[in-house]
């Protein structure tokens, strides 16, 4: 099948504000205020949300409460509650927390691997061959695999495309159907973006690909566009723009979920997403997070969003 052929050209939306972006917040927030964030989301129209993860809380102390979120969020029907997992600890925490799809996460780069994982490449295979049996002996959970730092690593500079494909034969191989490409701490321009997709979806269905961008260096909507004519149609993003991986310096926020939202909404390009309760969210974040947020839509309005003409102007 033509990539491009896809027939439909809703853009999905993974909301990842409860994950990405928590988990890099200075300033604790409290269990119930994270459930609280998820369940109203729950209720803006995405289909996908990653609620928290199951890491190490020495690792990741902000979502150490990953469990209790787990098992307290108002689950909504049609929505799909992702957990990230590193290790099968993780895994084990996250089935017996009923989440409804496992994010496995592995750098291409083998230093920001060891990094954020504290393991080599080799050793987060290992583990996700063990997560994948107990996955599919004990649960219907659905299995998703990101490739972090598939567009550039803050220690080791350029990835080299043909590793970044490797590894999405190797995680297709392993039996696991989701895929995300994940630019970790916003390297990626939008050509480079451009041919990987074209390459990955000679091999995964768009339906399975996720693309995960960070706004570090302001190209975070360009590279969107880039992918999503290449014939992407998944992309993560996150409340506010909060967002970040304490492992690479340097990292900044993810993709603002409802400046991406007001993109499509201006191109015609639907996603299900109610913007208008996306910004009664983000801007409410200042006062829960204790600091502003990246987002530009919050702080600008939406094009609609008309400003009185001055005096002076009505009298000429
Ligand atoms: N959930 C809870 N606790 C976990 C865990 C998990 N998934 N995995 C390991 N632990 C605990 C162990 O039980 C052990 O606890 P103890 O010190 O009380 O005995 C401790 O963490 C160390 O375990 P170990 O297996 O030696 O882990 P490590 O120190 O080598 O770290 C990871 C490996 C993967 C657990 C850790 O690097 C990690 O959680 N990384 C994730 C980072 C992240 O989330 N980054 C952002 C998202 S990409
Ligand atoms: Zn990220």
């Amino acid at each position: 099948m033509n990539p491009r052929d896809t027939h439909f050209d809703t853009l999905v939306v993974q909301e990842v504000a409860p994950r990405d972006g928590l988990q890099i917040e200075p300033t604790w927030v409290d269990t119930a205020d994270k459930i609280a964030l998820i369940d109203a989301l729950s209720t803006a129209g995405f289909t996908r949300i990653e609620a928290g993860s199951f890491v190490s809380p020495k690792a990741i102390p902000a979502l150490r409460d990953g469990d209790a979120v787990f098992q307290q969020i108002a689950r909504r029907p049609g929505v799909i509650y992702v957990a990230l997992v590193p290790n099968l600890k993780g895994a084990e925490r996250a089935l017996a927390s009923r989440a409804d799809e496992l994010n496995l996460v592995m750098s291409a780069s083998q230093t920001h691997n060891r990094a954020n994982m504290r393991m080599s490449c080799e050793a987060s295979l290992t583990a996700f061959g063990d997560i994948v049996r107990l996955v599919r002996d004990t649960s219907r959970a659905t299995l998703n695999a990101s490739v972090a730092t598939a567009f550039g690593c803050p220690f080791e500079g350029t990835i080299d495309e043909d590793r970044v494909i490797a590894i999405v034969d190797t995680y297709r191989e392993m039996g696991i159907e989701g895929i995300t490409l994940a630019d970790t701490t916003g390297m990626a321009n939008p050509r480079q973006v451009a041919r990987l997709v074209a390459r990955v979806l000679e091999r995964v269905p768009a339906a399975a690909l996720t693309l995960h961008f960070h706004n570090t260096r302001g190209l975070g909507l360009a590279n969107v566009l880039a992918a999503y004519e290449a014939g992407a149609r998944r992309f993560d993003a996150a409340l506010g723009g909060l967002g970040g991986c304490p492992f690479a310096p340097g990292a900044s926020g993810n993709i603002c979920t409802e400046d991406l939202v007001n993109m499509c909404d201006e191109m015609g390009i639907p996603t299900g997403v109610d913007l208008e309760k996306l910004l009664a969210l983000s801007r409410g974040l200042p006062a829960l997070l204790g600091h502003e947020v990246p987002g530009q839509l919050a702080k600008a309005g939406r094009n609609r969003d008309l400003h009185p003409v001055p005096d002076y102007v009505l009298q000429i």
